[in-house]
């Protein structure tokens, strides 16, 4: 008997769990920072609602109707076997992303701790932050947050993935809402807003559209088949199109807010919104120093990106062991030992590819910047746009409908979309990655 989620709102705070994580706190201010604030910010919402809604119908569409793990959902009667490759490429991605995540997830547990500790001084963290990832502490806390997926992921749909799930979302909502009240009474908090949303047009370039479109990829975790894996646990009770705008529209809401967090303090402190991926790890921490109470701060806000991460990095491992379980007739319990062990390896590798392992390269790029570039700019857009004419030429009108049951309009218009509109745009972003 297939697994299902008891209520609909585990069912939606897993997939919302999914979709907010490291790229919505982590990834979009600092993106949005490097790519010219609100331009990059008001792009980004487009793409949210032309792809991204669009490509999660999809997801939950093959998913729900076809009950199966990413493998087994493209293996419907009459459909070619080519579609099979997929599910490989969404597993592959599943994989590599889960392993150079738990990298990054394990540094937020590092700076809770280090929070706590106390700091080093404002001109030391960045030699704080190097000398850290690269050492074999990190590989102990990547480790350790596998280890705790593991824990979650071998109890199960609903006694692990949901359960962590309800008790993750409202946290992680709760933190966003008092650090929105903190940033936001921060003296000088408006020149953050001002940037954030007063847009630049002048700023918009094509990469900053292709940034855009990339960012709203992974954010909404679409691509991978991951919420292909979770809509199978769907109850058919469950409205597709509308738990679809909730997640977009939640999503969004959670990297706006993080921008709200954010900027305010950027400002407010006089440091530049543009330092790029270091911007929470290094800027953050110097800002929360000088503030009255600061550790506690500091502690709290690492807390909510170790949060928001970890349901994300669940409902990656649930890729691969939902498949071992369909396909290969494993048991829960073995399924998620080996995908975790694998990628205990790959990650440990990812870990150390900032210290000791750091000449070896590929393409120029360290393991970790490899495992990044592989799965977000080629096999991301490239399982996106073969879900996108799965959805739109393979299945028939008639499963389409069955499953939205929505107005026949708005099928149409969806059909079109994914048959036409979201190739096209997804093979964009694809192309300007690869180059
Ligand atoms: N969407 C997640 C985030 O924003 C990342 C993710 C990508 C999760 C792919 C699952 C699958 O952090």
């Amino acid at each position: 008997m297939k697994q299902q989620f008891s209520t609909r709102f585990g069912a939606i705070a897993a997939a919302v769990g999914s979709a907010v994580g490291l790229g919505n706190i982590w990834r979009f201010p600092y993106e949005a920072g490097v790519n010219g604030g609100a331009a990059f910010m008001f792009i980004y919402v487009l793409f949210i609602c032309v792809l991204g809604i669009p490509v999660i119908v999809a997801e939950f569409v093959i998913g729900r109707s076809s009950r199966s793990d990413v493998y087994g959902a493209f293996r419907r009667k009459g459909a070619s076997p080519m579609w099979s490759v997929t599910g490989y490429i969404s597993l592959l991605s599943a994989v590599l992303i889960l392993s150079f995540y738990s990298v990054v997830a394990g540094w937020t547990a590092h700076y809770i701790v280090q929070s706590i500790h106390a700091f080093a001084g404002p001109d030391d963290l960045h030699s704080a932050f190097t000398s850290f990832t690269g050492s074999w502490q990190a590989v102990a806390w990547t480790l350790l947050i596998l280890a705790a997926n593991w824990f979650v992921l071998r109890r199960g749909v609903q006694k692990g993935i949901e359960k962590a799930a309800n008790l993750l979302m409202p946290l992680l909502f709760v933190l966003l809402i008092v650090f929105c009240i903190r940033s936001l009474t921060l003296p000088g908090a408006s020149q953050g807003l001002r940037f954030l949303f007063h847009p630049d047009m002048s700023k918009v370039t094509p990469s900053v559209i292709v940034s855009a479109m990339g960012q709203a990829f992974f954010s909404l975790s679409i691509g991978l088949g991951c919420l292909i894996t979770y809509s199978s646990y769907f109850s058919p009770r469950e409205r597709l199109l509308r738990s679809a705008i909730t997640i977009g529209a939640l999503d969004t809401l959670v990297a706006l807010l993080a921008g709200v967090i954010i900027f305010p303090a950027v400002f407010s402190y006089g440091q530049s919104p543009a330092a790029g991926p270091t911007l929470v790890f290094e800027t953050l921490p110097a800002i929360f120093a000088d503030m009255p109470g600061g550790f506690i701060w500091s502690a709290l806000f690492f807390l909510l990106l170790l949060t928001a991460s970890l349901s994300s990095t669940i409902s990656m491992g649930e890729i691969p062991i939902s498949y071992l379980i369909g396909q290969w007739g494993m048991s829960r319990s073995r399924a998620t030992a080996i995908t975790i062990a694998t990628c205990m390896c790959l990650g440990s590798l990812c870990s150390l590819s900032f210290g000791p392992l750091a000449h070896i390269k590929v393409c120029s790029l360290t393991l970790f910047n490899l495992f990044d570039f592989l799965s977000s700019n080629i096999l991301l857009p490239l399982g996106g746009i073969f879900i996108s004419l799965y959805a739109g030429h393979i299945l028939d009108r008639t499963t389409l409908a069955a499953q939205l049951s929505t107005r026949p309009v708005t099928l149409t218009v969806l059909r079109l979309t994914l048959r036409y509109i979201c190739p096209l745009l997804i093979s964009l972003v694809f192309i300007n990655g690869l180059t």
